[in-house]
């Protein structure tokens, strides 16, 4: 079977429940088929240029005019249908797997790494001209049981082995083709402390106690398996100026002085409508400021604008929202990407953590553009 009958094959039928590499090959190449405007996944093997101009530009074409990254949070399973992966390809310049290179997903059991999904993700951006963020090698959370309960306790020695082979293997794996990695996620209390974490704690890797020590020693794995990568520390509600912030400036500062492998920091920026405020988007400012001043770069990594409801009122809200962070990220030219988490609401994690509120992404269910969306693309023109 050819790429293009494969591709035309997977999209009568919905979904793929295997995906042999033939078949990776081949959502790859239907991305791409679909990006550029063939209908449906037939018809045609023409790969004209996606570049449109004026009100019709595409988010990708419109941000790549500022050098910006455009991406989203994906899901391989979702590459079969025709709308996600069409999307996807034709308006973002970057994907990151949302849950696929997490711990649990990618290492479940000692002696096994699962790299099936994330290598179709890899494929897929590698057709489509996108670039890969991967996510994420130390968190605290999505731990298979083998790490959490062990047969035999933790020692610091047998731990930092483990995670230092875990981020050597998953790094080394995706070397050359995952350009930035979130090393550490989500560390910092929101008073600026370090969190208590299994990775952290005692017995730890073994800097218990030692403040960032630990994330220093994560970066310098993931700098020996892939040197070219930038390497990233994400974190949530410290966005702003605040404790959390300061503490995370702290380290980056620190970090850039001793030349610890730290190229930036990612902002997660899960928010609704009451961040967009004057004073909110000053502070967002001055934090990327002093950030960039370090020689940093700063990502929003993580964008959703949940709402309660899809009224034209709050929808317009966060279509200011949207275009508010965006001119905020584009004032600083630190800041080097703008990633939504998701694209399309239809797959939104919101409604399954923040009860009583959705509608967080620029796309709705059905793949329509919402004013967030043209609200993204008119801040860009
Ligand atoms: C979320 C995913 O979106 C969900 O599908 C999953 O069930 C839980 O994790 N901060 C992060 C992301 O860094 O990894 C989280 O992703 C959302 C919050």
């Amino acid at each position: 079977m050819t790429n293009l009958e494969l591709c035309r094959a997977l999209a009568l039928q919905g979904k793929s429940a295997e995906r042999p590499a033939t078949a990776v090959a081949a959502i790859a190449a239907c991305g791409l088929l679909l990006a550029t405007g063939v209908a449906g996944c037939g018809g045609s093997s023409s790969t004209s240029s996606q570049t449109t101009t004026g009100a019709t530009a595409t988010l990708r074409d419109a941000a790549q005019k500022h050098s910006l990254l455009v991406g989203a949070a994906v899901d391989s399973n979702h590459l079969s249908e025709t709308l996600y992966a069409s999307t996807l390809a034709r308006e973002y310049s970057q994907l990151e797997p949302e849950n696929e290179m997490k711990f649990v997903a990618v290492h479940p059991d000692p002696t096994t790494y699962n790299f099936a999904g994330p290598d179709a993700l890899v494929a897929f951006a590698k057709s489509n001209s996108m670039q890969v963020r991967g996510h994420t090698l130390v968190w605290h959370n999505a731990l298979p049981t083998w790490i959490t309960s062990p047969a035999t306790p933790w020692t610091a020695v047998t731990l930092s082995q483990v995670l230092q082979d875990h981020i050597a293997s998953v790094v080394g794996h995706y070397k050359g083709q995952v350009y930035a990695w979130d090393v550490v996620n989500e560390a910092f209390n929101d008073d600026g402390s370090m969190r208590s974490t299994i990775w952290y704690d005692s017995p730890g890797i073994g800097f218990a106690g030692q403040g960032t020590k630990y994330i220093e020693q994560a970066l310098l794995w993931a700098h020996g398996a892939d040197p070219a990568a930038k390497l990233f520390v994400n974190e949530y509600g410290a966005e702003t100026m605040n404790a959390k912030s300061d503490a995370v400036y702290a380290m980056a500062q620190d970090f850039v002085a001793r030349s610890v492998p730290l190229r930036g920091i990612g902002m997660q920026l899960h928010i609704d409508t009451n961040f967009d405020t004057q004073a909110n988007l000053a502070s967002l400012a001055q934090n990327i400021q002093r950030l960039g001043a370090l020689g940093l770069e700063v990502q929003f990594t993580e964008v959703d604008v949940r709402l309660p409801d899809d009224s034209a009122t709050s929808l317009a809200a966060q279509a200011q929202a949207y275009q508010d962070l965006m001119k905020v990220c584009l004032a600083n030219k630190a800041c080097t990407g703008f990633q939504t988490w998701g694209f399309t609401d239809k797959y939104s994690w919101i409604p399954s953590f923040f009860t009583g509120y959705g509608w967080a992404l620029p796309f709705d269910d059905n793949y329509g553009k919402k004013p967030a969306y043209t609200a993204l693309v008119n801040s860009l023109q």
